[in-house]
């Protein structure tokens, strides 16, 4: 298991952005919009890992309740794993609050699930698995 990313909640995606590449000199390797989520997000590279930023499309959406609520910082952290169903059906077992029961489509070719942030301590976690 290891670090996949640090989500970032961020008002504004490219200020954000600029504010970590010109500082602290890091690279922005992608960028998506999630209409669903109501999210647009952009990677920059750290490492083997990644600062994920995220920047909500409207107020309702998740990104959006949570920026009104607690204002911009750190949101989540997402471990990247093996097997993500074995995962879930243990953390289940063990009487751990899931946000998602089963994995859902994430982007580059992941399945992501989040786990409930009263289950671990305050930090909401995300699983990610890359290809099958
Ligand atoms: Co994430």
């Amino acid at each position: 298991m290891k670090i996949d990313h640090i989500g970032i909640a961020v008002k504004t995606l490219s200020e954000a952005a600029k504010t970590y590449e010109d500082t602290l000199g890091l690279k922005r390797s992608s960028e998506d919009q999630v209409e669903e989520q109501g999210v647009r997000l952009a990677m920059l590279d750290i490492g083997e890992s990644r600062l994920e930023l995220l920047e909500p499309t409207r107020p309702d959406s998740p990104i959006g309740k949570f920026l009104s609520k607690r204002g911009e910082g750190l949101h989540h952290i997402a471990l990247q794993v093996e097997n993500i169903e074995l995962m879930l059906a243990n953390l289940k077992a063990a009487g751990i609050r899931l946000i998602d029961e089963k994995p859902r489509s994430g982007a580059h070719n992941s399945r992501v699930a989040f786990i409930h942030p009263s289950s671990t301590h305050g930090v909401l976690l995300e699983l990610v698995q890359y290809g099958e």
